[in-house]
């Protein structure tokens, strides 16, 4: 799937929310090594860096678009192209961190249970899900993709989070010896200008993995009948209010 920085960066305010949200459940240790899950363009891992005082950071994330706006110049900070599904950290991180990553990545029990495997004792793992199925502007997509007419097209695929449930993260985390397990669930409450902002949004992140199964005309067609069912079930406040629910968790392996 293709990933468009700059329209994923439109949001840049908004989605940097999150990201500091759980930067802050860190605790604070000197000169930590820190991995970066799903970096994206990599600005937020570079701040990352900075924030924690960390001796070294890598970024990893399987965009080669996100990856070439990675910037090259924060010492102690770089980036690889990699898979968070085939990725044993091996013991070098102090801090593995994943904001709005997990949820693309399949098996999701089995990776996180392989991040913590490469924890060392004291490692720490900071996630964060995004959990917005429910929300009209995730559910539309995935009843317009059950369609006959698109559901031919993408093969039956519909696009479903890889996030688990609150508790499931909890308990496993339990299970495989985390300690401190600081879970919540958050609404981030988002001001966006509009209800074609709320498209834009959508357009930069789940869409795109609609887009890259279907050809140009059919993803228009597609784009067009799901402005059509947003217009019927968001209003066109302006602003427009977009609650984004998210599950943050943060535990120190023992
Ligand atoms: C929503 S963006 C989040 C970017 C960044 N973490 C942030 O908070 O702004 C998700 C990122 O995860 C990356 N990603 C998705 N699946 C991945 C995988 N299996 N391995 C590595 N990166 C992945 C995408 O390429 C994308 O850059």
């Amino acid at each position: 799937m293709k990933w468009n920085p700059k329209k994923y960066e439109e949001f840049e305010a908004q989605r940097r929310e999150p990201f500091e949200e759980l930067a802050r459940m860190v605790r604070r240790e000197p000169g930590m090594r820190v991995l970066d899950l799903g970096c994206g363009t990599g600005a937020l891992t570079a701040w990352l860096h900075e924030e924690l005082g960390a001796s070294e950071t890598l970024g990893v994330d399987t965009s080669a678009e996100m990856l070439a706006q990675a910037p090259v110049d924060v010492p102690g900070v770089r980036f690889e192209r990699a898979d968070i599904g085939s990725l044993t950290p091996g013991g070098r991180y102090d801090l593995i961190f994943a904001n709005a990553a997990l949820q693309w990545v399949p098996e999701p029990r089995a990776v996180l249970t392989r991040l913590i495997e490469g924890l060392p004792r004291g490692g720490q793992l900071a996630v964060q899900v995004p959990v917005q199925d429910d929300h009209p502007s995730h559910a539309i997509a995935a009843e317009l993709a059950a369609l006959p007419r698109y559901a031919e097209a993408l093969g039956g695929w519909v696009r479903r989070t890889n996030a688990l449930d609150l508790r499931t993260y909890a308990s496993l985390l339990d299970a495989q010896g985390m300690v401190g397990i600081d879970a919540s669930v958050r609404v981030f409450g988002h001001h966006l200008p509009g209800r074609d902002a709320l498209l834009e949004w959508v357009d930069g992140s789940l869409l795109r993995a609609y887009r890259a199964r279907l050809d140009e005309g059919t993803y228009a067609a597609f784009v067009g009948d799901y402005r059509e069912e947003l217009a019927r079930r968001v209003p066109d406040a302006r602003p427009l209010y977009y609650p984004f629910t998210r599950l943050l968790f943060h535990a120190t392996k023992a």
